[in-house]
């Protein structure tokens, strides 16, 4: 057997393993869609670390319930919990949108919320960048339908 083939092999085993454990999250790819990842970031309990992501997508770091979102130029950090009734939000790639996963709210990639029993957006972490890091106070968090300003501007311009 040469190298190629054995390569081959192994690169489709992981691939497949990799698209297996993103399709048990809920997650799926889609040409042009926002690549989504899995992460746990470093830190304390009041503020967590992420590297700056280098291109578009979707972290979500379960851990720290912080979905971390590079999309139009800006970095949101956001909470992983719908604001209705504390359900996970799940990215639906094809359809470039966040989903809960008890009763379909839909949010836009920044966390605005469009429609479903939801009544605000995405609740949002403050954040910061530092050299090449992201990071997010957890113990602080803004509600659009409480602090609207601080919660359009919680998110670093890149
Ligand atoms: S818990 Fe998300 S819409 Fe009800």
């Amino acid at each position: 057997m040469s190298c190629e083939d054995s390569c081959r092999r192994s690169f489709l085993r992981h691939s497949g393993c990799g698209l297996l454990t993103l399709a048990l999250l809920g997650f799926s790819e889609s040409a042009g869609a926002l690549p989504v990842t899995t992460m746990e970031g470093t830190g304390t309990d009041t503020e967590r670390r992420y590297p700056l992501p280098s291109a578009d997508g979707v972290t979500i770091d379960r851990r720290a319930q912080i979905i971390l979102v590079r999309h139009a130029s800006h970095v949101y950090a956001m909470a992983l919990a719908c604001p209705h009734e504390n359900a996970v939000v799940k990215w639906i790639a094809k359809d470039g949108r966040f989903q809960c996963s008890k009763h379909d709210s839909r949010y836009t990639p920044e966390g605005t919320y469009t429609s479903g029993h939801a009544t605000r957006n995405l609740d949002r972490f403050p954040v910061r960048r530092e050299l090449n890091e992201v990071v997010v106070t957890v113990d602080r968090v803004y509600r659009s339908d409480q602090s609207l300003p601080a919660w359009t501007s919680a998110g670093v311009a890149l």
